[in-house]
C-alpha cells in the first residue's frame, strides 16, 4: 500500500483494495468474453449481435477502468495484466464453442449474470468497510450489468 491523504482508515483500504482487485479480474475476464462473442458469432441475426456484443465490451471496459482507478486511489496497486486475471477470475470460462447466435447469447448472458452476482455482493461488503463511494461504483457497475443482461438475455426471452 502506498501512503496517501485520503482519510479512511488503512486496514479498510487494504481490504477495499483486495476485494477491488478480486472484481477487476473478473471485470477484465468479462470483457475478454464480450469480445469473444463480438468475434465468433454467426448466423441471421449476425450484424445485431455483433454490434450489441461491442457496446457490452465497452460498457465493461469503463467499468474496468473505474474499479482499477478507485483500488489506486486507495492507496492499492492495480493487478490487471492477463496472467494474474487467469488466476484470480471467479467467472466461467466462455462457453460458446460453435458460431450461432443463440449459443452466444446463452453464454454471455451466464457470464454477466454471473458477474453481476458477484458485484451486487461487494456493495455491501463496501458499506460494512464504511466506503459510500466504494459502495456507489460497485452499485454503478452492478446497475449497468443489469441493463446489458437484459440487452443480450431479452434474445432468448421471446421464446419464453
Ligand atoms: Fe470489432
Amino acid at each position: 500500500m502506498y501512503p496517501t491523504r485520503n482519510d479512511l482508515p488503512e486496514s479498510a483500504r487494504t481490504k477495499l483494495v483486495e476485494l477491488l482487485n478480486a472484481r477487476l479480474a473478473d471485470a477484465i475476464d468479462l470483457q475478454t468474453q464480450c469480445k469473444q462473442a463480438h468475434w465468433n458469432v454467426k448466423g441471421p441475426e449476425f450484424i445485431a449481435l455483433h454490434k450489441l456484443f461491442d457496446e457490452v465490451n465497452g460498457a465493461v471496459e469503463e467499468y474496468v477502468d473505474l474499479i482499477a482507478e478507485r483500488a489506486v486511489q486507495l492507496g492499492g496497486v492495480a493487478d490487471g495484466t492477463a496472467r494474474v486475471v487467469a488466476k484470480r477470475s471467479s467467472l466461467p470460462e466462455y462457453s460458446a464453442k460453435e458460431g450461432d447466435g443463440r449459443a452466444h447469447v446463452e453464454a454471455l448472458s451466464t457470464v454477466l449474470s454471473a458477474f453481476g452476482k458477484v458485484i451486487r455482493a461487494e456493495i455491501d461488503r463496501s458499506n460494512e468497510l464504511s466506503d459510500a463511494d466504494t459502495a456507489d461504483l460497485f452499485t454503478e457497475v452492478s446497475r449497468g450489468i443489469d441493463k446489458w443482461l437484459w440487452f443480450v438475455e431479452a434474445h432468448l426471452q421471446a421464446e419464453g
